[in-house]
């Protein structure tokens, strides 16, 4: 429990937090990273480089201050902190590290804000959130490991099959080396691949949806070519190895008889192609909706897979718009052209952040609840 008064002041650095600019979080990753350089083998370099993935950490602790007296709000948040960690294996002696150079990055960055008295309050508030994060993710890792097929960290899988699905995407479907059982998986969750990029010093660690049904001992992906970990993988040959961490993530189909709508652009097909696939397998599915879009023909994945799954089924459909060029319906998604079960649908999202906000603008217009409204980022969160 922490006293009124150190929930005070942690308060009192919202704005501080709020508004660390590039300079703050710059010399937090630098001081990181120069003291621990075994981290590098855990961040996303290419999002360092960027600042993509900057502010997440700063944004999430200006979160926590600003709720710290009602934590069951940010549950949700920090339930996809903890599936996203534990596909990277972050463990409790990570938020030791993490911890110190937050604390130092802000004595050394704002020393006439940041107090002994502050540093103090956030000393004992940085150790309640991360010991409710090392307490989940322990739980996630546990409850993984002990399932039939389970693992913990990470396991070798063989490339047993490529296959072209669109002109940027290939599906790969890995098998365990040790052709024993793995673990089952919810449609719309993904796993972590472990890789070493040749032109990289460092291993890096990226999360792919499963883009299909569970297959025998092993799991398919489906991967777009566009950047270092990805030209990694479209590099890969049949018989290669990958490590893979167990699959984890909170976007996941509910099972239950609520009509589906399935809202993909580009690679964000491939977690739907797991929910869809799945729905098919039902002798009595909900109905289903599955919506599309993609720049044109050659760009567009699973497309005989799709119509095998929907044709004949009166209770599954599809619509796939195309950017550019002939074949479905044209330009750019139109959500209102559909007949949609607004009131009762649960509708999953996935696809470029931009992409999702306009679909989620759609779907509010025609008075969807937003709790109905469940999304996938791909990269680092950012809420629509
Ligand atoms: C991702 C918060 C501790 C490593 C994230 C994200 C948030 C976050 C908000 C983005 C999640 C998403 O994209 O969905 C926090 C908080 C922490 C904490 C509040 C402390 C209480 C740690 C620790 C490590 C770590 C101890 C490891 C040393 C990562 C990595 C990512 C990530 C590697 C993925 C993004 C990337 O590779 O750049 N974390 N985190 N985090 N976190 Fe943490």
């Amino acid at each position: 429990m922490l006293s009124s008064n150190t929930i005070a002041l942690v308060k009192s650095t919202i704005p501080l937090l709020s508004q660390a600019g590039t300079a703050v979080t710059a010399h937090f990753y630098d001081r990181m990273f120069t003291h621990n350089p075994e981290l590098k083998d855990i961040f996303n370099m290419s999002n360092q480089q960027s600042g993509k993935q900057h502010f997440a950490l700063f944004n999430a602790l200006a979160a926590y201050a600003t709720h710290i007296d009602n934590l069951p709000v940010l549950a949700a948040a920090v339930e996809r902190i903890n599936h996203k960690h534990a596909s990277l294996n972050i463990l409790p002696h990570h938020y030791d590290i993490v911890g110190l150079h937050l604390i130092e990055t802000l004595k050394e960055l704002a020393p006439n804000e940041f107090t002994p008295d502050i540093e103090q309050a956030w000393r004992e508030a940085y150790a309640l959130l991360a010991d409710v994060f090392i307490t989940q993710e322990e739980g996630i890792y546990k409850t993984t490991e002990e399932k039939l097929g389970g693992w913990r960290n990470t396991r070798t899988f063989i490339v047993d099959r490529i296959v072209q699905e669109s002109a940027k995407v290939k599906s790969f479907y890995l098998r365990s080396a040790d052709n024993k059982a793995v673990v089952d998986f919810q449609p719309g969750q993904y796993i972590g691949v472990h890789v070493k990029p040749v032109e990289c010093q460092n291993v890096q660690i990226r999360q792919y949806s499963l883009s299909g049904e569970k297959q025998p001992n092993g799991y398919r992906i489906s991967v777009k070519q566009q950047g270092l970990v990805s030209n990694h993988m479209h590099s890969l040959k049949a018989g290669d190895e990958v490590e893979l961490s167990p699959p984890a993530g909170d976007f996941m189909l509910q099972s239950n008889m609520s009509p589906k709508v399935l809202i993909s652009a580009g690679v964000g097909i491939t977690p739907m192609m797991a929910m869809l696939e799945s729905i098919a397998t039902l002798t009595q599915p909900p109905q289903t909706h599955f919506v599309h879009a993609c720049i044109n023909q050659a760009e567009h994945s699973f497309a005989k897979r799709v119509d095998t799954l929907t044709t004949d089924r009166i209770e599954i459909n599809a619509d796939i718009w195309y950017e550019q060029g002939e074949g479905h319906h044209q330009g750019r998604i139109n959500l209102a052209q559909l007949s949609l079960p607004t009131e009762s649908g649960e509708f999953y999202l996935c696809g470029p952040t931009p992409f999702m906000a306009a679909m989620k603008q759609q779907l509010l217009a025609l008075n969807v609840a937003p709790e109905r409204i469940l999304y996938e980022v791909f990269g680092p969160h950012e809420s629509l």
